[in-house]
């Protein structure tokens, strides 16, 4: 798969290990960013993810903020995405087997490099269901405006 991945200053030093883990699994992974722990804005690593994942010129997205909340309240703004905040492997499962979502959030301050890199692996293996969790699906995007 195509995985796009951009984290904020609060995420910035599990960057490199998380790039590192998804083209390990035999991904195509293309950095957003941040470059630096300098301070930066969360909304602008949205900005430059999200709509390409929407777009499908991603497969998925991972976005890492500290919390990984800002991250996903944002990026669940644009229409198409569905971001899932998972900071244990039974949600990451779930949020691709029932929503089918497209973007991972996760918390870099929340979690350590173990647990993310487990739950980061379960999201991008799991396949979504479908059946009644399609209907579903295709009613948030209902709501896309
Ligand atoms: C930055 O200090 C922090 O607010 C950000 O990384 C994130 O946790 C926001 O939700």
């Amino acid at each position: 798969m195509r995985i796009a991945v951009g984290v904020d200053h609060g995420a910035f030093f599990m960057k490199d290990t998380v790039i590192k883990h998804i083209e390990a699994l035999g991904h195509e992974v293309t950095d957003f960013g941040t470059y630096s722990d300098d301070s930066c804005d969360y909304p602008d690593i949205v900005k430059a993810v999200a709509p390409r994942v929407a777009a499908e010129e991603y497969d998925r997205g991972v976005l890492m903020c500290g919390t990984g909340i800002g991250m996903s309240i944002t990026a669940n703004k644009v229409a198409g995405v569905r971001a899932a905040l998972c900071h244990d492997t039974y949600s990451a499962r779930l949020a691709r087997e029932h929503n089918d979502s497209n973007i991972l959030c996760m918390g870099g301050r929340v979690l350590g490099h173990g647990p993310a890199l487990d739950i980061l692996q379960v999201w991008l293996e799991t396949s979504f269901h479908g059946g009644r969790h399609q209907r579903r699906v295709d009613r948030i995007s209902d709501l896309d405006t």
